[in-house]
């Protein structure tokens, strides 16, 4: 582990995040983000975009691409209900010495170090968390550890952007937190060609008549307000193809059609109710129940 000295504490550093996920770059998104982080001078600093939208649009993603892109460490700090105000900062913990040993988190390892910092699905932690950091989000820049009893000043290329969840196991923030979280960066379910981009950087196996498929079907259920995800499409490929390749390497005599294969999993994954848009646009060949032309007619 990485250490530095800060008025005398030696503080123990936290280990970037390297993720090996496929990406598709929402550049739109991504430049809002980078248009945030962009300090004009030396007096100025970095805005702290809050990025929200419904769960599985790719807000974990995009943060994490964006900050990829500044070239310099990424760490993702996974906020939960039980986060405490100390395990934002720097928590001590006894090393196999018998000593105490304060360990910094990814949040603070990014301040030193001039990193990036992800506060991830950051509404789940309560106010009292939020308040040991409200220092760091305006033109301060800093953050109090009463455990270590230091101040830690953040490196000027310091960035932080937080992901936020709409679903019901969140907090309100209170006024003075979101104001410091500022833009609001709103990540919408994407369009056809988009979402099939993603679901084929993350399925490059899948034949594009499936891929079509499972495109169609995710936007009808967008356009009629459902919450299933690119997270959702992306388990539905994958499981058509496991079933698939499982079927053949077994060479099992129950033969099955990739469509019949493609409702076994909608019904799996989203449950039964789901295969109504299914049926929907085959049995009505591109008119939805409401009698509204369908976007993406089956053919
Ligand atoms: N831009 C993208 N490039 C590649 N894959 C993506 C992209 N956006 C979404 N995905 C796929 O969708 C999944 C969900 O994305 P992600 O975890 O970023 O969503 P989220 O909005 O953070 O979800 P949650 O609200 O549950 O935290 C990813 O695991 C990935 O498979
Ligand atoms: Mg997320």
């Amino acid at each position: 582990m990485d250490t530095v000295i800060i008025d005398g504490v030696t503080l123990y550093l936290a280990h970037p995040d390297e993720l090996n996920i496929p990406l598709y770059n929402k550049e739109d998104i991504i430049e809002q983000i980078l248009a945030c982080w962009f300090v004009l001078d030396e007096k100025d600093i970095p805005l702290t975009p809050r990025l929200v939208g419904k769960p599985g649009v790719g807000k974990t993603t995009l943060a994490y691409a964006a900050a990829k892109r500044l070239n310099k460490e990424v760490y993702i700090f996974q906020a939960t209900v039980d986060t405490r105000p100390e395990d934002l900062i720097i928590t001590p913990v006894i090393s196999e010495d018998k000593k105490i040993r304060y360990v910094a988190s990814p949040i603070v390892t990014a301040m030193i170090k001039g990193g990036v910092a992800i506060i991830d699905e950051a509404n789940r932690m309560s106010e009292k968390s939020w308040a040991s950091l409200a220092p760091l989000l305006d033109a301060r820049r800093y953050v109090e550890s009463i455990i270590a009893g230091i101040k830690i000043k953040a490196h000027p290329d310091f960035r932080l952007c937080v992901t936020m969840n709409e679903d019901a196991s969140t907090f309100e923030l209170p006024e003075y937190i979101q104001s410091r979280l500022q833009p609001q960066i709103f990540i919408d379910f994407p369009s056809y060609e988009e979402e099939k981009a993603i679901l084929k950087t993350n399925l490059p196996w899948l034949e594009e008549g499936l891929l079509d498929y499972i495109v169609k079907f995710l936007q009808i259920t967008h356009e009629y307000g459902e919450p299933y995800s690119i997270r959702d499409g992306v388990s539905i490929g994958r499981y058509v193809l496991k079933k698939l390749a499982f079927l053949k390497n077994n060479s099992s005599n129950t033969s099955k059609e990739p469509l019949d294969l493609l409702k076994e999993a909608i019904s799996l994954i989203l449950g039964q109710q789901a295969l109504v848009y299914f049926k929907e646009f085959i049995e009505n060949k591109g008119k939805s129940k409401a009698g509204k032309p369908l976007l993406y007619p089956l053919d």
